[in-house]
């Protein structure tokens, strides 16, 4: 069954011009300087860049027989076995299950962090399971924004600077990259905060930033593995409002958590065991407080971006 479509750049109206190498299209998201013959020619091979997806069914990952092994030289362990699975656009997913179930591996393979070692992994239908570095970076600039439990803010970098670095990965300008950095910590509720470092921060604080900084390229898919692992109760939930924000305002979310009242706050709760898909069914989510965490509202911009995999540590 074909579940999507692939069109080159010129037939949706955007890409490469001939005699005008150089141009991108944001249909064609990504795309290197090239000339527009090489452009031509890459365009016609599914899963590099300047190939455009044309998405015709929602659905946004699609997983089949997913496999990975961990091989340590003497030992091999199944991280995952055989996973198939499919989240589509806008859904809000909570992945749960004890410690070792697969969770964060699974999350890195989804995140492009890391790769399969069987299966296929479908994002926007494009199978990105068998890429290489290159491809798996622009993927994640384009389609991925992660968060992660410990945050991985640069600690001498300020909020807005922190934001703004996926943006110049992206190789976004200097005043639109500013801009946007303090649209999105607006929108997180720290506009006030941007030039504060990281360690005159609370820890939901610099999850926020972390959040604004996953978003910072529009990316489709916001992936957090144990956003509110290092948070209390009151920054635990703020963090799942303004998940559930940008998930009714389209951004896919899918959050690992250990805890069931965190899981109340999505609409479909899958839990591992054992490297297994062990139940998949759909949630009643909590009801958010009334806007608490600034979600002023971001002009024209419902979900946006990732960032390279490329996360400095803080
Ligand atoms: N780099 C690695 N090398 C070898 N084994 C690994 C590696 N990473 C994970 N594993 C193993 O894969 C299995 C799944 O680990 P994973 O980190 O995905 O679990 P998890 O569900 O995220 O657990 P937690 O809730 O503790 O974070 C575990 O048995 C773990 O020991
Ligand atoms: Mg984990």
């Amino acid at each position: 069954m074909k579940l999507w479509n692939h069109r080159k750049t010129e037939d949706l109206g955007g890409g490469w011009l001939p005699g005008k190498p150089g141009r991108k299209f944001r249909a064609g998201g990504i795309i290197p300087k090239l000339t527009a013959a090489w452009a031509d020619r890459r365009g016609k091979i599914p899963g590099l860049p300047g190939y455009i997806t044309e998405n015709i069914s929602e659905e946004l990952i699609r997983l089949e027989d997913l496999v990975k092994i961990y091989d340590t030289g003497a030992l091999k362990v199944l991280g995952l076995k055989r996973i198939n699975l499919t989240i589509h656009r806008g859904e809000f997913v909570a992945i749960m299950g004890q410690s070792g179930s697969g969770k964060s591996t699974l999350m890195n393979i989804l995140g492009c962090l890391d790769r399969p070692s069987m299966g296929h992994y479908y994002l926007d239908g494009v199978d990105v399971a068998a890429m290489g570095p290159d491809e798996l970076s622009l993927i994640r600039n384009r389609k991925i924004g992660f968060v992660f439990q410990s945050f991985n803010l640069i600690s001498r970098t300020s909020a807005l600077k922190n934001v703004e670095l996926p943006m110049t990965y992206a190789r976004k300008g200097k005043r639109f990259r500013e801009q946007r950095a303090r649209v999105l910590l607006e929108r997180v509720g720290l506009g006030k905060r941007a030039e504060h470092m990281p360690n005159e921060l609370s820890g939901g604080q610099r999850q926020r930033v972390a959040i604004a900084r996953a978003l910072a390229n529009e990316p489709p898919l916001l992936l957090a593995d144990e956003p509110t692992g290092n948070l209390d109760t009151a920054a635990s939930v703020e963090i799942m409002e303004l998940f559930s924000q940008l998930h009714k305002e389209g951004t896919t979310v899918v959050v690992v958590t250990h805890e069931e009242e965190i899981a109340a706050f999505t609409e479909r709760i899958i839990r591992f065991r054992d490297g297994m898909v062990v139940s998949d069914q759909p949630n009643m989510p909590r009801k958010p407080r009334q806007e608490k965490t600034g979600s002023a509202g971001m002009p024209g911009q419902g979900n946006t971006a990732v960032p390279e995999g490329e996360e400095e540590p803080c």
